[in-house]
């Protein structure tokens, strides 16, 4: 009966170490590496991690939940960069022209947002999970969606 407990409690041991190894590991491997760092032109390397998460409805309201929550400061209500809450230097960018600084694709929009790249823009990583992320990111392109057509 000892052998069995001592058993058990070594099993319950094992299986609690191991969820938390794979979170350490896991949760930020996407876009924390220097190779995948927002840059100015665009990162091809940022440019091919290809979102998780589709843009249904669900996910597109979540990330104008967010939106208003923490970007709208300063990106604006409407995301034209008019919010005017940038208070280290920096020019909100406007997310509705279609012109991206570091790039257009779903990758990089995530990097900037994960990593950040300026005083002003911080990178959110430790605030929002990837997932909340890319629900930003599926928002985002509904903003500059409108204003191209
Ligand atoms: C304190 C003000 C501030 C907040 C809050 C903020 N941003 Fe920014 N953002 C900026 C500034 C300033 C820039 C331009 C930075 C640069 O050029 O390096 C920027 C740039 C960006 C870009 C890059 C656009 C391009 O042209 O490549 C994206 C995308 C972006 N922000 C999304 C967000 C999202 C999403 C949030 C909320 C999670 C957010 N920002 C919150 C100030 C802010």
């Amino acid at each position: 009966m000892l052998r069995l407990l001592s058993g058990v409690i070594a099993l319950a041991l094992l299986a609690s170490a191991v969820p938390s190894a794979a979170q350490s590991g896991g949760s930020d491997a996407q876009s924390s590496s220097p190779a995948t760092a927002p840059r100015r032109g665009g990162n091809p390397a940022a440019a091919r991690i290809s979102s998780p998460v589709a843009a249904t409805p669900e996910s597109v309201a979540s990330g104008r939940r967010t939106y208003r929550r923490l970007c709208a400061l300063c990106h604006g209500a409407e995301g034209k960069g008019d919010g005017g809450g940038a208070g280290g230097g920096g020019v909100p960018a406007d997310l509705t022209a279609g012109k991206w600084t570091y790039g257009g694709s779903d990758g990089e929009i995530f990097a900037v947002i994960h990593d950040g790249t300026s005083a002003d823009m911080q990178g959110y990583s430790d605030q929002l999970s990837d997932t909340d992320i890319w629900n930003l990111v599926n928002y985002i392109r509904t903003l500059s969606a409108h204003s191209a057509h």
